[in-house]
């Protein structure tokens, strides 16, 4: 099956501008396109398995790196779609934050630590279902550092490519603030009922 690129609405944002968020689709629809040339290529080279094993060790290697890079973005973009929206605290994720946090805002000050550590990455916020917590994660390549089988509630992608146009290279924490001035929590929200289905 071949996977197929998503289209996002993504209204004007404040702080990041739309022609990063045109080049940063760009590089998500490349995670798809990839991701379905190396799983064709990976057809191929199984005919061969013994004569193609190192190709094909390094090949499910790197198509996972495509995988996680196509399924993260299309956790992050939606998350702009709608425009700006504060976390209820009604909601039941809000009413679940506050009840680890007791302030919900404090999962932000943890995002915005593991957000700002040096190195491209993304800064995640999971909730286990099994423990009925939220752990905050980060994901140095995109298929490595997951906490296995939790869902992703808020995504946050802090690689160079989403602020150096708008901020240069320094500017990661600028990018982050607009991240956060710019999310539609209701998104989030919405991931955080479906685990409770
Ligand atoms: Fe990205």
């Amino acid at each position: 099956m071949q996977y197929q690129e998503k289209k996002f609405t993504i209204p004007k944002l404040k702080g990041i501008s739309a022609e990063s968020i045109k080049q940063h689709l760009g590089l998500y629809a490349g995670y798809v396109k990839n991701f379905n040339a190396m799983t064709a290529l990976a057809g191929e080279l199984m005919k061969d398995s013994e004569k193609n094993a190192p190709a094909i060790a390094e090949l499910m290697r790197r198509r996972s790196f495509e995988f996680g890079g196509m399924r993260l973005h299309e956790l992050y973009f939606p998350q702009f779609e709608g425009g700006p929206k504060a976390l209820s605290r009604d909601s039941m994720l809000g009413q679940v934050l506050k009840q680890q946090y007791n302030d919900s805002d404090y999962c932000l000050e943890e995002m915005r630590h593991v957000a700002g550590m040096r190195g491209p990455g993304w800064a995640l916020l999971y909730f286990d279902q099994e423990a009925k917590q939220f752990l905050v994660g980060w994901s140095s390549e995109q298929h490595i550092g997951h906490f296995a089988t939790l869902p992703i509630i808020v995504a946050l992608d802090v690689w160079e490519h989403a602020f150096v146009l708008d901020y240069g290279a320094a500017g990661k924490g600028k990018y982050i603030d607009a991240f956060f001035e710019n999310l539609n929590w209701s998104v989030c929200e919405r991931r955080f009922a479906d685990t409770q289905k």
